[in-house]
């Protein structure tokens, strides 16, 4: 029996111009590119330029996206983006997407995960898509944690930087087998009990302030690769695929050690996987499309791959899908 899917059209990123190295952050705290790079496997970051907000940010990836979808802003309904660095409380930045395209019909609103935000972004546009409701997406992931780091905090300002990537998803009618284009599954988990392993010091309700961000870093890898690798088996249950399946692995880049260690325990092939973790550093919600674009630029994922998506973050929150491009 046919089945309306969420079929990716296009995706595309924005990177802000400065590039923040290893060794300039070692001058202004006690750190070293050495440790760094060993810890995380971050070599580099972009930092937003004085002025320069989440929704510019998300509009450039977004209309990057476009062109790569060879389609119309006007042909959008809906906007999804994901962030936890928004410009303002309120509204959402996502109507600031919308206006700068120059749309004024169907939907927009911003959605809040932290560095899973663009899987929760992906799992709630899909639905959406397949109810009948919206015909064409763009999913976001955008963010500016340069703003809400501690720049004296070492064990903090060297992991995070900023970013943005889009994707365009379209309802199409399927075959509705699992060979089908478009999102075949999403999995979605979270358990507050973890919530001050990973926040932000401040917010308009408690401290009227913005706040910064803390983390207890090992508390977070502790928990990371086995809630990563969990939802990910959800996932494959749900479709029956198994790692060998895979064409490509896009997993959160927070540290390139809980990316391998994830995919040793999942028994994906190195080679398998997409990091950008080393230039980019931890984009938040923002990672994911941001590697997805990377590697439809170059060309390694093609029309028909299999794509398995993962995320994990404050919250904590977590979740994984599996898209057919
Ligand atoms: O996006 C989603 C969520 N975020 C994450 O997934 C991040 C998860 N956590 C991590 O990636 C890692 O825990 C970190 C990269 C944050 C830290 O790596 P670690 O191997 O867990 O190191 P650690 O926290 O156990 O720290 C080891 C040592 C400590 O010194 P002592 O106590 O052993 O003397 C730290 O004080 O390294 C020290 N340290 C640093 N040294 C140099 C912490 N940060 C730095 C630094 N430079 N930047």
């Amino acid at each position: 029996m046919t089945m309306q899917r969420s079929v990716v059209l296009g995706c595309g990123s924005y990177l802000p111009s400065r590039v923040l190295t290893n060794q300039e952050l070692a001058r202004a705290v006690e750190t070293s590119d050495e440790w760094i790079v060993q810890r995380t496997g971050i070599h580099e970051r972009r930092v937003a330029a004085a002025g320069e907000l989440t929704s510019d940010m998300a509009l450039h990836a977004a209309r990057a996206a476009l062109a790569n979808a060879k389609i119309d802003a006007q042909s959008i309904d809906l906007i999804v983006l994901a962030t936890s660095t928004p410009d303002q409380t309120f509204p959402a930045s996502a109507v600031s997407v919308q206006a700068g395209l120059g749309i004024t019909h169907g939907a927009a609103f911003d959605l809040q995960a932290v560095c899973s935000g663009f899987v929760f972004g992906l799992a709630t546009t899909d639905g959406l898509l397949r109810t009948g409701a919206f015909k064409r997406a763009l999913v976001i992931g955008s963010e500016t944690f340069s703003r809400i780091l501690d720049w004296s905090d070492r064990t903090t300002c060297v992991l995070f930087g900023d970013g943005a990537g889009a994707v365009v998803l379209e309802a199409q009618e399927q075959p509705g087998t699992r060979e089908d284009r478009g999102v075949l599954t999403v999995h979605l988990r979270s358990d507050g009990r973890h919530k001050n392993k990973l926040y932000v010091d401040g917010g308009p309700s408690s401290t009227q302030t913005v706040g910064h961000l803390r983390m207890e870093g090992r508390e977070v890898f502790k928990h990371a690769v086995s809630m990563i690798t969990d939802v990910v088996v959800d996932a494959f249950k749900a479709t029956g695929y198994t790692a060998n399946d895979i064409d490509w692995f896009v997993p959160h880049q927070a540290n390139k050690r809980i990316i391998d260690a994830s995919a040793h325990k999942l028994g994906i092939a190195p080679e398998k996987i997409v990091t950008t973790v080393d230039r980019h550093g931890n984009t938040s919600a923002a990672s994911i499309p941001l590697a997805l674009s990377d590697a439809v630029a170059d060309r390694r994922i093609k029309r028909g791959n299999l794509v398995l998506l993962e995320a994990m973050g404050g919250g904590f929150t977590w979740g994984a899908a599996l898209v057919r491009w």
